[in-house]
């Protein structure tokens, strides 16, 4: 019920009917059906939303605003410091330009239900492709240009894509990223090749098209009959998004269509305030979530302005671009992750950039992606003069589960919480046995099920492995994977998680699949990973390895290769700069390898010696592997 006057009238009427609170939402979002049941407890691994529903996502996205005569208000800024371009793509130019995208899709065979990877940089034609996809029914899986071409190439084997899109490279501050070769590379590996792929051929680095299966993907579009929209099933996935898991294998989360748009189209002005027309600005990428939901569908489901930035916080060309960006365009909401906050703090403490800019129409500053630190947050708000509000959400539920609320009037500012749980998230903190636990008490963050519209019903192909990660600790509830307390206001503090991923720059990643990297190398005998505290990126990945008995190379040229060994299969994003080697890894007597006590260490922490552990001796040595 997305009418309701105030936080606690919303999240307690949402408690008691989720159903009947969401078929009112969906009275937002067009439907060429209208759904049979709003919530089929007996599909799925928990049930799913809008059974019997249809509609088309892209329809919603795009050519309903045009029908509605807002054609040429813009529905993409596309504000590029790296190549010093501007374009606005009005929401009939994207209209017209995603129906071209998709028929140029279509002629390559793609049909509802097929999957397209997209592995592009921050252009727009990253989300023509999405919606494109979006409008043939497609399933379109993006992967973060970061990531290295085995990465990708898991993807590809997992997805299984008709046509792969992407662009000729991408640009880094100081280098150019050549795509290309990564993404040849990654065709190569896989066991299941695309029939095609279509390529952006960027002017900055074009690159030499394999005849045969590469097209030049504007002239593919200039080609192209314009396609309309495909209705599909509310239940249809509408995209699947790889995210780190525990292990080397990044799990598939599914996003369905009808849920997706209801809850995304509701939270864009429950959560942050905006309505048609507005301008909203996700400072994330479109290889993250936060630019699934809020650089493309939310805003543009909702008829807002949308901008796509392709550069960062700093250095392109300091760090008032933030402020530019947001002055230039009249942004209302800026959302982005704490990382880029403290980026633009370190290098202007005072704020004086930010003076240079009228910000009189920024209302609010939304942070993601880890938990903001305290000073950061009131760093921004004292140098801003605006509500700063901290939002907890995961690649899997697509929205945020804890926020403030601009629709109610936010709540007090306290730095250091998440907020409140949205409406239709019934979040406790639980022990070890599923206890739920009182107020103040620190355990398994848990969402009662069902979980709201718009997350993630299954892994892709694999709701077995759904049901094992999320639902199988505690029977009736889904795990979140992070651990916190809620206090005597209703306040959420997240502190981190009870797994071995990590956020390094508000990049989540497995520890896992970096020791499989390490382990592979022909020296190490075994390794361990840990996320230690950083400045900047709030964490980044420390490796300590154990060399095989025999191997008398220095430890500098061993190491060396372990860095870019890690950049090589899971890419610069990873962050991995820092490995050392040790003699032996500290472990229990089962011989687990006690890596939260290496964690706290590395940080500095005090650490009392583990009961369980087999010999202490070894945290001697980590002790002074960190402390010198
Ligand atoms: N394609 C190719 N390479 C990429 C990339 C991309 N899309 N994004 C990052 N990289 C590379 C960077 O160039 C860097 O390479 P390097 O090792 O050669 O320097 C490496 O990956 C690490 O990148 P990052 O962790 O982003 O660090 P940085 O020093 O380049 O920038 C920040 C630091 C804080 C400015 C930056 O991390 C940032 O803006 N973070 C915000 C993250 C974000 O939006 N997250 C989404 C959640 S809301
Ligand atoms: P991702 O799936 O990349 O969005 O990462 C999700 C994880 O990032 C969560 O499980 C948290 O560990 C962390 N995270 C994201 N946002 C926040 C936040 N506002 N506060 C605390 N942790 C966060």
């Amino acid at each position: 019920m997305s009418n309701a006057t105030s936080y606690d009238e919303a999240y307690g009427s949402c408690l008691r009917d989720p159903a009947a609170w969401w078929a009112e939402a969906a009275e937002g979002i067009a439907w060429t059906k209208r759904w049979d049941r709003a919530f089929d407890a007996s599909l799925g691994a928990y049930g799913q939303w809008f059974a019997g529903g249809e509609l088309n996502t892209c329809y919603n996205a795009l050519d309903r605003h045009v029908e509605a005569g807002r054609g040429d208000q813009p529905a993409l800024i596309w504000d590029s410091p790296m190549t010093g371009r501007l374009d606005v793509l009005t929401y009939t130019q994207m209209r017209d330009r995603t129906a071209k995208v998709a028929g140029a899709l279509a002629k390559l065979g793609v049909v509802r239900g097929d999957r397209v990877i997209i592995y592009m940089p921050m252009v727009p034609e990253a989300a023509i492709a999405m919606l494109a996809c979006a409008r043939l029914g497609a399933i379109h899986s993006v992967v973060f240009g970061g990531f290295a071409a085995a990465e990708l190439a898991t993807r590809i084997a997992d997805a299984k894509p008709k046509v792969i899109v992407s662009a000729s490279c991408g640009l880094e501050p100081g280098r150019i990223v050549k795509y290309k070769p990564l993404l040849d590379g990654a065709i190569e590996m896989s066991p299941h090749k695309p029939d095609a792929c279509l390529i952006l051929q960027r002017e900055q680095s074009p690159a030499d098209l394999t005849p045969g299966r590469d097209h030049d993907l504007l002239e593919a579009e200039a080609a192209a009959l314009p396609h309309g929209c495909v209705p599909v099933l509310a239940t249809d996935p509408l995209y699947i998004l790889y995210t780190s898991g525990t292990t080397g294998r990044p799990k598939g989360v599914v996003r369905d269509n009808g849920g997706h748009a209801v809850a995304l189209w509701n939270s864009m002005k429950m959560l942050y305030g905006c309505d048609t027309g507005d301008t909203y600005w996700a400072a994330s990428d479109v290889g993250w979530v936060v630019g699934h939901s809020y650089i493309v569908y939310a805003p543009l489901l909702r008829g807002c302005t949308s901008i796509m930035y392709e550069g960062k916080p700093v250095g392109t060309p300091d760090a008032g671009a933030f402020w530019r960006v947001c002055a230039q365009h009249k942004v209302k909401v800026l959302f982005t992750a704490p990382t880029a906050m403290r980026a633009i703090k370190q290098q202007d403490p005072n704020g004086k950039l930010s003076a240079n800019y009228d910000l009189s129409g920024l209302e609010a500053l939304y942070l993601a992606g880890e938990r903001c630190d305290p000073p950061t947050a009131v760093w921004a708000a004292e140098m801003l003069q605006k509500p700063v509000v901290d939002h907890w959400w995961q690649t899997e539920t697509g929205w945020a589960i804890t926020s403030g609320f601009r629709q109610f009037g936010l709540f007090p500012f306290k730095p250091g919480s998440g907020g409140r749980p949205s409406p239709g998230y019934d979040l406790h903190a639980l022990d070890d046995d599923g206890v739920v636990l009182p107020r103040g008490a620190t355990g398994n963050l848990s969402l009662k099920l069902p979980l709201p519209p718009a997350c993630g019903p299954t892994l892709w192909q694999n709701d077995e492995g759904y049901r094992s990660s999320y639902l199988a600790d505690f029977p009736g509830w889904y795990r979140t994977g992070d651990a916190g307390m809620i206090d005597e206001d209703g306040d959420v503090w997240v502190m981190g998680r009870t797994d071995d991923i990590i956020n390094v720059a508000g990049h989540r990643l497995s520890t896992g699949s970096m020791e499989e990297v390490l382990a592979s190398h022909h020296d190490v005998a075994e390794c361990a990973v840990i996320g230690a505290k950083d400045e900047l990126k709030g964490q980044t990945p420390v490796g300590l390895v154990v060399l095989k008995s025999g191997v008398n190379r220095p430890d500098i040229d061993i190491t060396t290769e372990l860095v870019a060994l890690v950049r090589e299969r899971i890419g610069p994003v990873a962050s991995f700069r820092d490995a050392r080697v040790v003699t032996r890894l500290p472990k229990t007597r089962s011989g687990k390898i006690l890596r939260a006590t290496i964690r706290k260490i590395a940080d500095g922490e005090t650490v009392p010696v583990p009961p369980t552990i087999e010999d202490p001796a070894t945290l001697d040595e980590i002790g002074k592997v960190f402390r010198g």
